[in-house]
């Protein structure tokens, strides 16, 4: 193949600036093995025009690193506004949260735009796309109309909502036949890839053939399922060493003989944290057992400042931790943690392991890397228990863990209970089926699976004219089950 090209609003320059999330977790493995060049956002604003329309390039080994500055305007409209206020609840189904203009929507469409120029000037002939995530619905869309007939894929690392969900939306059906450019779409899972294709049917005119498949003129795109994945082993033994470290020693020490009660998240609305929070306090009201027995530590990095919902998320979480403080703490017990920092992977990595319950609870979430990396960073001999909200994408995965109703406090409260008094065989048996259902895959071969099935596209393309039809063929492409 050419070379692979990633394109993602967010770019994880190895020794820069450590940002929690998913996205960046899952391509390292791919971009260090398989190098390439990785496009994106800097991370930075500038005023300066000439600034903005030039990308700065880094290598490291490899890779090159190309990313772009945007203007206050557009970090305000297209990261703050329409991809974080509008898409981010849509697509986590989340409609009450969602906040729609069409300045933010237009300015969005026109930083899809102009990524495509930018990367017009860094790319060859034979290069292989892979776009990232609901920051570039429209930027397939955008290469083919610059005549780029190479191949294209696209994945999502969100859920899919329901067409009805997605129609909430004003131009539901361009954001879809924008998608349609490329020419292999993945999803986390199933339920994911079934709610696109029914949308494209619905929404943007697609038939779906006998068998699955759907159609629109000649052009054939693959629809697939690709869940992302960690590096259980490598994570596993970080873990092992971090639990020596002095960080973990320190936390341990704090904890004189409690149990911990860990949550590590971004702070984030999606995230389930209020209810969480509740969680746990109902579990403090009706378990009094468990006063000054456990520790709740709730990391929640703080993410995505300037718009509101996470501002006010961030005073919610604070009035509601201390509220739990001040009635149930006692002079020489705090039963709730609330850190606004994200502590290093490594350190992290510790205290998972240290941790009797992982509590894992999004309202809807794509996959949760957090919940498997919880599982690779147990000790086998005396693992703690996994609580989960059975929207998470992991929980397809991960049956064996507590699956529980992530807005309801009551079933989180007597998971909690559960988990802090299951005997060690049924914690060590969960354990044991969780590390199976991940211990044979990683990020690696998550990554190579959907680069290997973009390539088996060449075959398929018949139109990547500019303003061609487009046909959706949907063949579920998929690597292995969800
Ligand atoms: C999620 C998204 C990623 C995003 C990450 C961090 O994992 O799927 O695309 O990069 O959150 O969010 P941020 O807004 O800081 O990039």
């Amino acid at each position: 193949m050419g070379r692979l090209v990633v394109v993602s609003n967010r770019v994880s320059i190895p020794q820069g600036e450590d940002k929690a999330g998913g996205l960046a977790v899952a391509l390292n493995a791919l971009m260090e093995h398989q190098g390439g060049l990785w496009f994106g956002w800097s991370g930075h604003t500038s005023d300066d025009a000439a600034a903005v329309k030039t990308p700065r390039i880094v290598s490291h080994g490899s890779v090159e690193y190309a990313t772009m500055d945007l203007s206050p305007e557009e970090l305000n409209s297209y990261y703050n506004d329409f991809s974080n206020a509008t898409l981010w609840p849509l697509l986590h189904s989340l409609p009450e949260q969602m906040h729609f203009d069409r300045h933010s929507l237009h300015v969005y469409r026109a930083v899809n735009d102009r990524f495509a120029d930018m990367l017009l000037g860094l790319l060859r002939p034979t290069d292989t796309i892979w776009i990232h995530d609901y920051h570039l619905l429209a930027l397939a869309a955008s290469l083919r109309l610059r005549n780029i007939r190479g191949p294209i894929g696209f994945f999502l690392h969100t859920p899919f909502p329901s067409p009805d969900m997605l129609g909430s939306i004003p131009e539901d059906s361009i954001f879809i036949r924008d998608l349609l450019a490329a020419d292999l779409l993945g999803f986390q899972t199933s339920n994911d890839a079934e709610n696109f294709v029914a949308s494209a049917q619905r929404i943007a005119g697609a038939a779906r053939l006998p068998g699955g498949g759907l159609q629109l003129g000649r052009r054939k795109i693959r629809v697939g399922v690709f869940p992302v994945e960690i590096e259980p082993a490598e994570f596993a033994s970080m873990a092992e060493q971090a639990c020596a470290s002095p960080e973990t020693e320190r936390l341990r020490r704090s904890l004189d003989g409690q149990s911990l009660i860990l949550g590590v998240d971004r702070m984030d609305p999606t995230k389930g944290l209020r209810h969480r929070l509740s969680g746990f306090r109902r579990l403090l009201e009706s378990h009094p057992q468990w006063h000054r027995q456990t520790t709740f530590l709730q990391i929640a990095a703080e993410s995505r400042q300037d718009v509101d919902a996470y501002q006010d998320l961030r005073a919610d979480l604070e009035h509601a931790a201390g509220a739990i403080n001040s009635n149930f703490g006692e002079p020489d017990w705090v039963p709730l943690r609330l850190l606004a920092r994200a502590g290093s992977r490594e350190a992290v990595s510790g205290y998972m392991r240290e941790a009797r319950v992982g509590l894992v609870t999004p309202l809807r979430d794509g996959m949760n890397l957090v919940a498997k990396e919880y599982v690779a960073a147990q000790n086998p001999e005396n693992p703690g228990v996994l609580v989960l909200s059975r929207f998470a994408g992991a929980a397809r995965q991960l049956g064996a863990a507590i699956l529980v109703n992530p807005v309801d406090p009551d079933e989180i409260a007597d998971a909690l209970d559960t988990a802090l008094k299951m005997s060690r065989p049924e914690r060590q048996d969960r354990w044991h089926a969780c590390w199976e259902a991940i211990r044979g895959s990683s990020a690696l071969d998550w990554g190579r699976a959907f680069v290997a099935a973009l390539e088996r596209t060449d075959g398929e393309r018949d139109v990547r004219r500019p303003g061609a039809e487009i046909r959706l063929v949907s063949q579920t492409a998929t690597p292995k089950a969800s």
